[in-house]
């Protein structure tokens, strides 16, 4: 049985009381009971969230991310994650508790990097809570055997108490800023990584018969909600050389592979290195608190 990392702020899916350990699960006061999985993460997905029988990224998509990005092919990409986070988290000198929460964290690459690389996992006052739709991703974050808190669930109803939350990250996922604004403490932050206008350039252009460059959304409704943006950077990382497992892997781990054309498919699976450029878009919003 590995180990799980209880963290104080979360809360039940079905009636949000917060959830103690007992045992080998997690119970509100009303009696509500999540195992814990013997790889060591929690299940809190309200099954009424659950739109299908293995909602979000499968086992092989999650498998092959974590290959991809074990190789450290987007090592920038998390370093400039890591340097946002030195400069909007609040200095962690006085004894409130402070929680990090990584929405849609997939196989837990990027929170696992952050807690290492800024030293979060040595201080007795920082919790870290991945929280993803796709099981696989849970499972598979367990294995870098960090004191971090791994669960299934929605980013539509993070599992965890309101007003308990400073710093909110989702890299390439899927933002629910309603509900981060329901969890964030006042002046909490968020940020957001987004795929650039020119990022996999190289690649879409092999599978798409023309390439749209979209900027990254407006956030509509960001405003009315609370936040103020606080920062806008792009980070553009030079082409680097793939080869061909790592070019399959990326396929998988994305939606390129399943817009593509047949004959985009066979033409990147035909590919045996391709020079390949990222650019990534980094927005960081601040949460005023209402009224
Ligand atoms: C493109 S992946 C990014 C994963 C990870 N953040 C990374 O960059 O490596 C998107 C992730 O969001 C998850 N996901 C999809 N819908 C979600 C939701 N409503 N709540 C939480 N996670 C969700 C998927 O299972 C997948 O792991």
């Amino acid at each position: 049985m590995a180990q799980f990392t209880l963290a104080a702020h979360l809360t039940c899916p079905l009636d949000k009381q917060l959830l103690t350990l007992q045992n080998r699960s997690l119970q509100c006061p009303s009696g509500h009971s999540f195992d814990i999985a013997k790889q060591g993460y929690v299940n809190l997905l309200p099954v009424q969230k659950k739109n299908s029988k293995d909602p979000g990224d499968s086992k092989e998509m999650i498998q092959a991310r974590q290959r991809f990005l074990q190789s450290g092919l987007y090592q920038p990409i998390s370093d400039e994650l890591n340097q946002l986070v030195k400069t909007h988290l609040p200095s962690p000198s006085n004894d409130s508790l402070i929680s990090i929460v990584d929405a849609g964290c997939g196989e837990g690459y990027y929170l696992s990097r952050l807690a290492t690389e800024n030293q979060l996992i040595e201080a007795d006052n920082i919790e870290l809570i991945g929280v993803d739709i796709s099981k696989w991703g849970a499972q598979a974050a367990t294995k870098y055997q960090l004191p971090i808190t791994w669960v299934v669930g929605t980013n539509a109803q993070l599992p965890v108490a309101e007003n308990s939350v400073d710093l909110i990250i989702c890299m390439f996922g899927f933002y629910e800023l309603e509900w981060f604004a329901k969890v964030l403490k006042p002046n909490g932050k968020v940020i957001l990584a987004e795929a650039g206008p020119e990022h996999l350039i190289e690649l879409r252009e092999i599978i798409y018969p023309e390439v749209r460059r979209r900027d990254v959304p407006a956030l509509k409704t960001a405003d009315e909600l609370g936040f103020t943006s606080r920062q806008q950077n792009q980070i553009n990382f030079a082409p680097k050389t793939l080869n061909q497992a790592q070019i399959q892997d990326l396929l998988v781990m994305t939606p390129h592979l399943y817009r593509a054309s047949y004959e985009g498919k066979q033409a990147a699976q035909a590919l045996t290195k391709l020079d390949l450029s990222a650019q990534v878009v980094f927005r960081v919003l601040q949460y005023k608190g209402q009224g």
